[in-house]
């Protein structure tokens, strides 16, 4: 997350992650599926601007990179932005206003947690433009109440492990920067639609550590033969473009491609950024969706 002031606005880049790595631990008791996950964030950035208002109320006005995404983008409260904003206010007993302009880069339903990043900025640029004063963990208690991959985006780790529900954060270090070929395919999936269809494959759940590993001695493809999405497998059984987009990353000549958190957007790593802007290239003449090269990090 990338702040910067203008006049009396704050505007704030929120970066989009990808799953480097998901298992499903197991079903709680309360609906939600427990998870072991490796997160990074990249460049692809929604950016809000926070114009501080005098009366109270939260406007939210929203313009698209891509005008398919307008309808996949929820009115009024049911916005998480708008929801952030308003939890805030009430934690806080602030009487302030904001007028909130976003730029929408991120697609919605692409497991690249845009709504989540939005509503995770929406949380710190506020707490900074109505002084709130809520203190990190404050911060990450709201958080962790609007959705499991906020506080991700709250705490803006280079790399990080998440567990529970995904609330829990745990930075890592993070020694050089990924490249990465992101492929949306034209449709998205829904969350939890994709939990809904979740069967545990073995008893015994996979761990991150091998992973996390190989990460710190740096080897790229011993990294990639390591990484891993336990929700492939249903949100393939929810769409047939799954699969498809995995195949045009490969027959582009990208190795192991993933599905990103519960898809649908998939993921090639990459070597270096060279070998990113070529398998790009191949991938923008060939495939049906979109295409990003990005590098973690915002
Ligand atoms: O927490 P969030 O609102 O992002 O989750 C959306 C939906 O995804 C939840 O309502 C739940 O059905 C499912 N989910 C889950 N286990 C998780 C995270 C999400 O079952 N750890």
């Amino acid at each position: 997350m990338r702040f910067r002031r203008q006049g009396a606005a704050l505007v704030v880049d929120a970066p989009a992650k990808l799953n480097l790595f998901l298992e499903v631990c197991g079903k709680r008791p309360d609906g939600y599926h427990q998870l072991e996950t490796l997160m990074v964030p990249i460049g692809l950035c929604d950016t809000l601007r926070f114009t501080p208002q005098p009366q109270p109320g939260i406007e939210l006005r929203a313009c698209f990179a891509c005008d398919a995404d307008a309808h996949g983008f929820p009115p009024g409260d049911d916005n998480l932005i708008v929801r952030a904003a308003q939890w805030l206010a009430a934690a806080t007993g602030c009487r302030l206003g904001v007028r909130i302009d976003v730029l929408k880069r991120i697609p919605p339903a692409s497991g690249m947690g845009g709504g989540s990043s939005d509503a995770a900025a929406t949380l710190v640029a506020l707490n900074r433009l109505w002084q709130t004063g809520l203190s990190d963990d404050d911060l990450d208690a709201l958080a962790a109440r609007l959705g499991s991959d906020l506080n991700f985006f709250v705490r803006s780790p280079q790399l990080a492990v998440c567990s529970g529900r995904g609330e829990i954060v745990e930075p890592r270090p993070l020694r050089r920067a990924l490249h990465f070929v992101v492929l949306r395919p034209l449709g998205g999936l829904a969350t939890a639609a994709v939990f809904r269809e979740y069967r545990p494959e073995t008893a015994r759940p996979r761990s991150v550590a091998p992973l996390l590993a190989r990460l710190e001695r740096g080897s790229i493809s011993g990294t990639r033969d390591l990484l891993f999405n336990a929700l492939t497998a249903p949100a393939a059984q929810l769409s047939a473009e799954i699969a498809a987009g995995l195949q045009q990353i490969r027959a582009a000549g990208g190795a192991a491609p993933l599905m990103t958190g519960s898809g649908s957007a998939c993921f090639c790593l990459c070597n270096g950024a060279r070998h990113a802007r070529w398998l790009g290239g191949r991938l923008r003449q060939r495939a049906a969706g979109r295409v990003w090269i990005v590098c973690t990090g915002v």
